[in-house]
């Protein structure tokens, strides 16, 4: 069945530009052709865009959906003037562990159909709430019932029942091997309170060893040698990037590795906000994310980020949206969507707006009208449990 989308005032096709009074045909769950109204082909149904744009479904590249528990409380506290620091992540570890599967599938689901219904069509999701091998090893399998994109995070935090070292050694060790064949990448958060740039690259080393790919949290919560060493180890995306060095830009700036910007923590932790500008100049490519987790960045929302990554970033409409879209996919090194051009996957919003625009000039105002996820009208999250080709 192909489906006609027509009448679109404004066609956001991704790097490769916009269109205005516009079409789109979609086909076997793929962008089967984009163009001018005037010459579209015909297709067994047709959707009216009544002069609204579209948009290609946010890639949000970064997010910590399998947990449980609520820490309204710290927010509230860093409100008063706490700062804020990574022990808070022992409290959800310890809801985490105390849930069912069944629970934690739930509550994951729940915040996917949130994502979905703000515009998110592809998400990449870690582990890390579990720091144990069994408490990873099942986050991780109910992140494979939604996603591909799944992230080993055992590194996130040493549980209070390890001494570093020997934490290291379990995380690069037994519970490696337990998960490798369900996770997609590995991350590390790499700054003070975690782990150092040596246990990072111990960690991460075994990863790659194991056919996984590299991811980071980086440079977070001050300068570090985080970012640099995700250079050096091929990295597909170092994240967060709050606190980075001329000399990181420079390293970044000569490699494939994505600095995946996540304004949602700067928002709730009070920290501030990197400017795009050295990034832009150096030609370092970015992406941001929502980095949705109880703790730093409680959010689903990419029209959210893309509002602060415009007024707070300084990027333009056009820099946050394809760092929304076409920069997640290339931090998931992706092909097959953050773009609307023939043989894309069919992931893109109908906005309740006449230009992409409006998601950061309307900030907090429900925008999306329509998703459509692998070619289908979704209002509930579609699981993704294989990649199309590209
Ligand atoms: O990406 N920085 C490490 N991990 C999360 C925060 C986790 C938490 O506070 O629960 C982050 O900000
Ligand atoms: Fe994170």
């Amino acid at each position: 069945m192909s489906e006609l989308i027509t009448n679109i005032g404004e066609l956001f096709t991704g790097p490769a530009g916009i269109l205005r009074d516009a079409a789109l045909v979609i086909d076997d769950g793929q962008v089967a052709w984009a163009g001018p109204r005037t010459a579209a082909p015909a297709a067994d149904t047709a959707v009216d865009a009544e002069g609204a744009a579209v948009v290609p479904g946010f890639v949000d590249s970064h997010s910590h959906l399998v947990f449980a528990g609520d820490r309204a409380d710290e927010f509230d506290a860093r409100m008063s003037g706490q700062p804020y620091t990574a022990g808070g992540i022992r409290r959800t570890v310890a809801a985490t562990r105390a849930a069912s599967d069944e629970e934690l599938a739930a509550h994951t689901g729940r915040l996917l159909d949130e994502a979905l219904r703000s515009g998110t069509t592809t998400i990449e999701i870690k582990s890390g709430y579990g720091l144990t091998v069994e408490d990873e090893r099942r986050s991780l399998a109910i992140a494979a019932r939604f996603t591909t994109e799944t992230t080993f995070l055992g590194a996130h935090v040493v549980p209070a029942e390890y001494q570093p070292a020997a934490y290291v050694d379990l995380v690069a060790g037994e519970m490696l091997d337990e998960v490798a064949g369900i996770a997609r990448w590995i991350d590390v958060f790499c700054d003070r309170g975690a782990f150092d740039v040596d246990q990072a690259r111990t960690i991460l080393s075994a990863g790659a060893a194991c056919g996984l790919g590299v991811r980071m949290h980086a440079n977070q919560l001050g300068p570090s040698g985080a970012a640099r060493l995700g250079v050096e180890l091929g990295a597909a995306s170092v994240d967060h990037c709050t606190f980075l060095t001329d000399a990181d830009v420079d390293a970044l700036a000569g490699s494939a590795t994505v600095a995946t910007f996540v304004p949602g923590a700067e928002f709730s932790t009070r920290q501030p906000f990197p400017d795009i500008g050295r990034l832009r100049d150096a030609g370092v490519g970015y992406a941001i994310a929502t980095d949705c987790n109880p703790g730093s960045s409680y959010t689903s929302s990419m029209p959210f980020c893309i509002a602060l990554a415009v007024r707070e970033m300084r990027m333009t409409p056009t820099e946050a949206l394809l760092a929304a879209t076409a920069g997640g996919a290339r931090a998931l090194r992706r092909t097959d969507v953050g773009h609307l051009t023939p043989g894309a996957r069919a992931d893109l919003v109908l906005l309740d707006a006449p230009s992409f625009v409006h998601l950061a000039y309307r900030p907090g105002v429900h925008l999306v009208k329509a998703v459509w996820q692998g070619g289908r009208r979704a209002t509930r999250w579609q699981p993704e449990v294989t990649r199309s080709a590209g």
